[in-house]
């Protein structure tokens, strides 16, 4: 999918937000297993969901060290975005870098034509849900031993959805 990356202005410290291609992979790979331990994604999900899904991938680059990364899936004849998966680094995890990167996803969204932007979480995943409950999403179906592993005693998903704004609608 192409695009300018002239919206990607926002840095922390040294660091920036970029597109991701198959070169990244690895340290795609490796924010992935360090945030998400046994429910990361394996190297082939991540290989499909960077490099052959329709879908943007944008990586937090940190002097040449991918320290967290996003990825939104679109669907054709949708205008609905799925945000896949969001992961930042622990050791950068609480400094604003998962905001940068759904702001930056919910931007390319729009891009894309998307009206609304979709996403599924655990539901103890306190953090994650304090992300996207503070961006403006809003609970919209709890989703019954949707995970295979649970999170904190529950396999529960909360599916959030929350309305982009397109500054010209
Ligand atoms: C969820 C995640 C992406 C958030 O990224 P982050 O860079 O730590 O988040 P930010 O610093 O941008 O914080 C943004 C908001 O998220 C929430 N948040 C982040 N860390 C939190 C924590 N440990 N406890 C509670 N809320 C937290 C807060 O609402 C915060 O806003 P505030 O700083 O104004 O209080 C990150 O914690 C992560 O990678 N977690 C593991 C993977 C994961 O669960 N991904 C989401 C799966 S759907």
């Amino acid at each position: 999918m192409t695009m300018t990356i002239s919206t990607m202005t926002m840095m922390i410290s040294e660091g920036g937000l970029r597109f991701a291609s198959e070169i990244d992979l690895d340290g795609i790979a490796e924010v992935e297993n360090r945030a998400f331990g046994e429910h990361a994604y394996d190297f082939v999900t991540l290989k499909y969901m960077v490099t052959e899904a329709n879908s943007v991938t944008i990586v937090f680059d940190l002097k040449g060290r991918i320290l967290g990364y996003a990825t939104v899936y679109f669907r054709k004849n949708s205008r609905v975005a799925h945000l896949e998966s969001i992961a930042v680094d622990p050791s950068l995890q609480g400094k604003g870098v998962g905001k940068l990167l759904l702001d930056e996803i919910e931007k390319i969204s729009v891009l894309n034509d998307c009206n609304r932007i979709i996403l599924e979480t655990f539901e103890m995943n306190k953090s994650a849900l304090s992300l996207y409950q503070k961006s403006g999403y809003v609970v919209r179906d709890v989703l019954v031993n949707y995970y295979t592993i649970p999170f904190d005693g529950s396999r529960n998903a909360i599916r959030l959805v929350k309305k982009l704004k397109n500054n010209l609608e």
